[in-house]
């Protein structure tokens, strides 16, 4: 939760509906990624600098193994919480 809330996630994305609306809801993101926190890692560490230049895309965050392993953890942790199958698709 500290590096969700440390590097602004939300301040692209939403968590259960809260946040912002620029990018991919990630409350079920660990159940679209195939129950992988390996893709989680992955996707996030290989996002190119300063994203994808003229597309809505995320950028690099350079952060160390830890902060990988916490924030994917995290991520398992939010898509197992009871929300009455909200988000209603696995798009988010
Ligand atoms: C500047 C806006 C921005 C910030 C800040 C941001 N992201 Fe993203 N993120 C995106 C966009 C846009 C996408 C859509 C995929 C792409 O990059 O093309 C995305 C995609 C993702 C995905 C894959 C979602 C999917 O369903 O494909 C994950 C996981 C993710 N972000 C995690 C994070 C985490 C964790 C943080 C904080 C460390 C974060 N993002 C911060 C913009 C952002």
């Amino acid at each position: 939760k500290k590096v969700w809330e440390n590097n602004n996630c939300i301040g692209c994305h939403t968590l259960l509906g809260e946040g912002a609306y620029f990018a991919p809801e990630l409350g079920n993101v660990y159940k679209r990624f195939g129950n992988s926190t390996e893709a989680i890692k992955a996707f996030i560490r290989s996002r190119p600098e300063n994203g994808v230049p003229g597309r809505r895309s995320m950028p690099q965050f350079h952060l160390t193994d830890q902060e990988l392993e916490g924030i994917a953890q995290f991520l398992k942790y939010s898509s197992e919480i009871n929300t009455a199958n909200w988000p209603p698709n696995i798009q988010g």
